[in-house]
């Protein structure tokens, strides 16, 4: 039998590849230059699976184009929003994602966002590299500290769980969420309110962990004008799980305190008018970004890719 045609849209790391390359027929990315919609369409006709991540808009007329082969998409991510996962379900190509071996790496990411953010850590740098530092001031660059202060979770899966615990075990944060469904078994003191305009008013810090892909984003501006003028936001979800325009204008305005970005609306496009504010931490989306998390999740795409051409039942099936 001929072994599988694989397309890998992007570089992956070098064991990952090896193992693609020694179980697959497989064409490789090795410039990682992202694919355009039209190298996707035409990879969904030449190819039975796809091993795409986060940067590859898999839509619906992709995935719908006339004289598809691809049956299988393993995609290399917790976050599936590029994916349109009822247009999956509906033709019938199967779908998984990586989920647990990124939990920490971003929850990590999360913490150093929150503290990034609370210290006005891009502002202080800023100041050493551009020559503008005096020397040692009692009074200057001054943040917060978040002991005892709150941190309101926006979605207690399992990054939110790991951020939280993080916040209230290492930094001695209260912790309040909203979590659509109740959030049993947390090993940690929790308060789970009645709505995101409760955890958003509440909140010394708001941090993001919701899946994204919606047509709206679920943090509306009227969310973002219910925070405290003191409090701070930070996203290592995704970007348009918040409306960036309204938070841009919130930071400018000073009507929040500050923010830490790990995640943006159009990605690689960052707005200058959010790149020039002084009172956000920006990162271009690292959270899972470990040599060891990065394999782990291209092995774990490759897990599914063999269990679904062996038949069998895949370690993390989305749809
Ligand atoms: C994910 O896995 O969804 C991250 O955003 C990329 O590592």
């Amino acid at each position: 039998m001929p072994k599988p045609k694989v397309l890998v849209t992007r570089k992956l790391t070098g064991p990952v590849e090896d193992r693609l390359a020694g179980d697959y027929d497989v064409v490789l990315n090795p410039s990682d230059r992202p694919m355009t919609a039209s190298d996707l369409a035409a990879a969904m006709r030449s190819y039975d699976a796809l091993v795409p991540t986060v940067s590859d808009q898999l839509n619906s007329s992709c995935l719908n184009v006339d004289g598809r082969r691809v049956r299988m998409i393993a995609n290399v991510g917790v976050g599936y929003s590029n994916i349109d996962i009822d247009t999956a379900r509906d033709v019938g190509i199967v779908v998984s994602n990586t989920p647990d071996v990124l939990t920490d790496a971003t929850a990590d990411i999360a913490m150093m966002l929150i503290l990034a953010a609370s210290r006005g850590a891009y502002a202080a740098e800023a100041k050493l590299r551009e020559g503008r530092w005096a020397g040692f001031s009692v009074v200057d660059d001054l943040g917060t500290g978040i002991q005892d202060k709150v941190l309101g979770i926006v979605g207690m899966g399992r990054i939110g769980r790991a951020t939280a615990r993080r916040a209230a075990m290492g930094f001695g944060m209260r912790i309040v969420f909203y979590n659509r469904s109740s959030a049993e078994d947390l090993d940690f003191e929790a308060e789970r309110l009645g709505s995101i305009d409760a955890v958003m008013s509440q909140a010394d810090v708001v941090s993001i962990h919701v899946p994204g892909g919606g047509a709206n984003p679920l943090i509306t501006a009227k969310h973002i004008a219910g925070m405290k003028p003191s409090a701070y936001l930070v996203n290592t979800a995704r970007g348009d799980s918040v409306d960036q325009a309204a938070l841009i204008e919130a930071l400018a305005e000073g009507r929040i305190a500050g923010a830490g970005l790990d995640v943006f609306e159009n990605e690689p496009s960052v707005p200058d008018a959010l790149r020039r504010l002084r009172n956000v931490t920006l990162l271009p989306h690292i959270g899972s970004a470990t040599e060891e998390v990065r394999t782990a999740m291209g092995m774990l795409a490759a897990d599914n890719l063999d269990a679904f051409f062996a038949g069998e039942n895949l370690p993390s099936r989305v749809v």
